[in-house]
């Protein structure tokens, strides 16, 4: 799986769709352009076609239109797209990307480089990678973030493209597109802004709308299946370990009190049901925790988060650069251990005779310590308060 700087274009495939791309863009054909993206059901594709010199046509300050957007939650955001001299294309607010230019210290765009953002949202970070003349391949298991980007980024058809799916299946994704290294990877994960705002999307404990938590509306379980089907164990052990709610026990009784009553429906329901039992004690509203946990458990989002982790070495070129942005403790954990260990030269037990070489050293750490918000950017985004963003560079083998 591992790829030389110039092996992603010697991949035949890849050569196809350059020669095909290239034909499209002299011919103006696009029947094989439309193929593709009904095979990925996302309206953007690609970016393989972009040669050396085809690239200036995309260029930030070139022909390639760039979005700004027009609500005020976004204005004079980090993560803005900036004046944009060929007219502008106004698109709804979405999500302020965060640590926007500590990722991009990090994973240093340049044109000829290929990124891989496995949480493209509402496209602010990728747009900014494009910026930078950068090619980015993005996945999203959210159709209405695809459908969103993809609009917003329409002026980087050529080098940018938008798949449908979990980013822990990116090997198989990307090896279906013909991607076979990276030079860097981005995730951000968590929801975005646009899934806490929307009632209907059932996240939020302050918004009345179904029990759904799925990022994927697709996926087989909503957090109503959940609760108002597993048993009493499960439903604890949930609450302890995705919430490390104290107060779980308590809050599955009532749960499985209320439920042989009436299914529990929406978010409402179950978050003034956790306020009747847990009194407010601090300013965090009783129902945090809970939320958290069935969100995590309705997307399996610590299990995606390993797997992502666990593969994305075979894809790095040497040199190439890996950020991961996450927003709870549960996560940063994870990620913290994975890269430690991965950056972890030597391995020492106290029953050994000497230090032994670690043979799943792949990265050198950038920082030991996680970035996060400055004052200025919490300001602008207090979303940003709890991200943390930890960067390792793939070493050469
Ligand atoms: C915090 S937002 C990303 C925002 C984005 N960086 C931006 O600048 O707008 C997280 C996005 O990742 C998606 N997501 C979360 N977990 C995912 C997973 N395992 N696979 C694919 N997409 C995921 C969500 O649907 C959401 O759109």
């Amino acid at each position: 799986m591992f790829a030389s700087a110039a092996s992603i274009f010697s991949n035949p495939w890849n050569a196809d769709v350059l020669s095909a791309a290239g034909k499209a863009r002299q011919d103006g054909e696009k029947g094989w352009i439309s193929r593709i993206v009904q095979t990925f059901q996302v309206g953007v594709w690609p970016w393989f076609g972009t040669s050396e010199d085809g690239m200036d046509d995309m260029m930030p300050w070139g022909r390639g239109t760039l979005t700004t957007r027009a609500t005020e939650g976004e204005a004079g955001s980090s993560g803005g797209a900036g004046p944009e001299p060929g007219g502008s294309r106004e698109v709804p607010f979405y999500h302020l990307p965060v640590l926007l230019a500590e990722v991009l210290e990090i994973l240093q765009p340049a044109p000829g480089k290929l990124i891989f953002d496995g949480t493209l949202g509402g496209g602010g970070h990728t747009e900014a990678l494009l910026q930078k003349g950068a090619r980015v391949v993005a996945m999203d298991q959210d159709d209405e973030a695809l459908r969103h980007a993809s609009e917003r980024l329409k002026g980087y058809a050529d080098r940018f493209c938008a798949l449908k799916g979990n980013f822990r299946d990116f090997p198989t994704v990307l090896g279906e597109a013909g991607v076979i290294g990276l030079d860097g990877m981005l995730i951000d994960i968590g929801v975005s802004s646009r899934h806490l705002d929307a009632a209907e999307r059932g996240f939020s404990f302050n918004k009345d709308g179904p029990l759904d938590m799925r990022m994927d509306t697709s996926g087989p379980i909503t957090a109503a299946d959940i609760v108002n089907t597993y048993d009493q164990g499960a439903l604890e052990q949930i609450l302890w370990k995705y919430g490390e709610e104290p107060q779980a026990r308590k809050i599955v009784k009532a749960i499985l009190a209320e439920r042989v009553k009436a299914p529990i429906k929406t978010t409402l329901q179950l978050a003034d049901l956790i306020s009747k039992v847990c009194p407010k004690y601090s300013k965090k509203h009783p129902a945090t925790l809970t939320f958290q946990a069935l969100r995590i458990e309705t997307n399996q989002e610590l299990a995606a988060l390993e797997d992502f982790l666990a593969a994305a070495p075979k894809w790095l070129k040497p040199g190439g650069r890996l950020a991961v942005i996450s927003f709870h403790s549960l996560e940063d954990r994870v990620v913290k251990h994975t890269l430690q260990h991965q950056s972890q030269v030597w391995l020492d037990r106290p029953e050994w005779p000497a230090p032994r070489p670690n043979p799943d050293c792949v990265y050198r750490l950038l920082s030991r310590k996680p970035l996060e918000a400055t004052e200025n950017e919490l300001s602008l985004n207090p979303r940003a308060r709890s991200a943390r963003l930890r960067g390792v560079e793939r070493l050469p083998q």
